[in-house]
């Protein structure tokens, strides 16, 4: 096809991606993690991830172009993350792609990496139709957001007021014991619990919360509930009923998220909704989504769980969206941006 052909890096948190896409096909996606050597510090040290992309960033790259059988030279266009993220992952990712740059003579985009979230689904699901409700959920954001075109105009309508719904799951894996990251743990314990079994507070619902953060999300005050309930359990002497506890805990976060989601589809007569990020792979979400937007006729789109997690095809999905729709490339002296709204 006449579309360019547009490479992604992404380097935000832990994994190094690069990706091909052209139009809106995904030619090859190439991942490396240091996930492993953040797992024994109980989370993500910048220094020993920034060191990490270093290391598998041009192999990584190598290892994109040989899969989809493309030579440097047929590049088109380089995005990057420029934000938000890690500053000092960022900066490798940003060095690349302007190295790169500079040494084909081919433009540069810097993107953001939570609509990348968003703009991966089209690489799936084939392109948003005219307007379309996006929620991205992992360990570092919760972000509701609004998308007329995923290049060009995307605005935030909600985002977490502290915790994200995986830091949330992390903090409360913790409490219970359970190896980092303890999202998927809770997952697996809550789907043998009851998720009635405590009811624990959804956070934002009061009148007032409602006027001023109708679309923001809080999980801290639900991390706290759980906290001082495991705690009056120990006192008491009983044990804790983990599972019921996961389960809970879960049912509340799937809870707030997906009534809040709804609600602004509504608001904002919105009849397709995308869930990226790496939380969307929780099953309490999942499950409440579908049956929710079921009941209120919205079409889901949540992408196969690798293009859930941070990865490249999310950046070069969304650069080749900016590039078409003819957005003026970046300065070669971008700079990143660690908390890019
Ligand atoms: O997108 P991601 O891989 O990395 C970030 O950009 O943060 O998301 C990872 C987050 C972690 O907090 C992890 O515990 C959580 O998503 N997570 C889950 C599940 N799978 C991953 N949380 C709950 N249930 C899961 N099945
Ligand atoms: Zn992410």
């Amino acid at each position: 096809t006449g579309d360019p052909l547009v490479l992604g890096i992404e380097t935000s948190c832990d994994e190094t991606g690069v990706a091909l896409v052209r139009g809106d096909t995904l030619l090859f996606d190439a991942v490396a993690s240091s996930m492993d050597e953040h797992a024994r510090y109980g989370g993500i040290i910048p220094e020993v991830a920034s060191r990490a992309h270093l290391e598998a960033m041009v192999p990584t790259i190598r290892r994109a172009l040989g899969e989809a059988d493309v030579d440097l030279s047929e590049v088109d266009a380089i995005a990057v993350t420029a934000g938000p993220g890690l500053v000092g992952p960022l900066t490798i990712g940003a060095s690349a792609a302007k190295a790169l740059s500079i040494g084909l003579g081919k433009p540069l985009y810097g993107v953001n990496h939570v609509i990348g979230h968003a703009a991966v689904n089209q690489l799936v699901d084939g392109p948003f139709p005219g307007r379309a409700m996006a929620l991205v959920v992992s360990g570092g954001h919760s972000t509701l957001m609004l998308v007329d075109d995923v290049a060009t105009d995307v605005t935030e309508l909600g985002s977490t007021l502290d915790d994200a719904a995986g830091e949330a799951f992390d903090k409360v894996g913790r409490l219970l014991g359970l190896p980092y990251p303890g999202g998927p743990h809770i997952d697996r314990l809550a789907r043998e619990g009851d998720p009635e079994a405590i009811r624990f507070p959804r956070g934002l619902t009061a009148a007032k919360d409602q006027a001023k953060h109708a679309y923001d999300f809080s999980f801290s005050g639900l991390k706290t509930a759980v906290a001082r309930w495991v705690e009056q359990c120990v006192d008491d002497g009983r044990e804790v009923p983990v599972a019921d506890v996961a389960a809970s805990f879960a049912a509340a976060v799937a809870d707030v998220l997906t009534a809040k989601t709804i609600a602004a589809c509504r608001a904002h007569d919105v009849d397709t909704l995308v869930i990226g990020g790496g939380f969307s792979a929780n099953s309490q979400l999942r499950d409440m989504a579908a049956a929710r937007c079921a009941e209120a006729g919205i079409d889901l789109r949540i992408p196969p769980l690798r293009y859930c997690t941070d990865n490249g095809a999310m950046i070069a999905a969304l650069g080749s969206a900016v590039v078409r729709a003819g957005v003026a490339p970046s300065d070669l002296d971008i700079p990143v941006d660690s908390s890019m709204p």
